[in-house]
């Protein structure tokens, strides 16, 4: 059991186990795309720790980049997602794989792939570690998922409670029964 903040979580998803799914996904991707020079896209902030494992397992040329978006304050989703452009994207007619750290509602997949359109990149697949499955309100195809997840808050290896916990090399759930 850890804190963080004031709510207390528990051990969901080991190091090991978090290892064992990256490099299978990892694998995957290495199937479809190594002759493609791909352009993975990172969401900032809660992709840094997956993008970083994933890509180390991705041993074919591809380039990296990165967009900020943010629908979250405190355990609640505000329903609005908040989006950063971070400069120029080099996607025209690229195979772009988006990288997120876990598809909640879809929203914030939802605004990105239609601002990614604008680009016109030659298409757009989504790769994420976490996936609340029964929380998707959309219907955009989540191509690589490494955990289908309860729809609980998850907290760590990236992902955040108010801005901390993401250092977390491993992943939390929520203790209900704590709170
Ligand atoms: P969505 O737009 O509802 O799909 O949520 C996407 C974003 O919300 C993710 O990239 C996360 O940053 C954040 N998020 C969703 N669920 C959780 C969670 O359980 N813990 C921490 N952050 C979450
Ligand atoms: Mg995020």
């Amino acid at each position: 059991m850890i804190e963080v903040k004031d709510k207390q979580f528990r051990s969901y998803l080991s190091r090991a186990e978090i290892s064992v799914q990256v490099d299978r996904v990892a694998k995957e991707l290495m199937e479809s795309y190594s002759d493609k020079k791909p352009f993975f896209l990172g969401v900032l902030n809660g992709s840094f720790m997956f993008m970083s494992d994933l890509m180390k397992e991705f041993s074919a040329s591809c380039e990296i980049g990165f967009v900020k978006a943010a629908s979250y304050e405190g355990m609640e989703t505000t329903g609005v997602v908040k989006f950063h452009e971070a400069g120029k994207l080099p996607i025209a007619g690229r195979d772009v794989i988006i990288v997120e750290d876990i598809i909640d509602t879809g929203n914030t997949l939802d605004a990105l792939t239609n601002f990614l359109n604008r680009y016109e990149p030659k298409s757009v697949s989504v790769c994420t570690l976490l996936f609340k499955k029964e929380a998707y309100l959309h219907s955009y195809p989540i191509d690589y998922v490494c955990f289908d997840v309860e729809n609980k808050f998850l907290l760590g290896y990236g992902l955040d409670y108010d801005g901390y916990g993401r250092n977390i090399p491993e992943v939390f759930i929520f203790n209900e029964s704590n709170d």
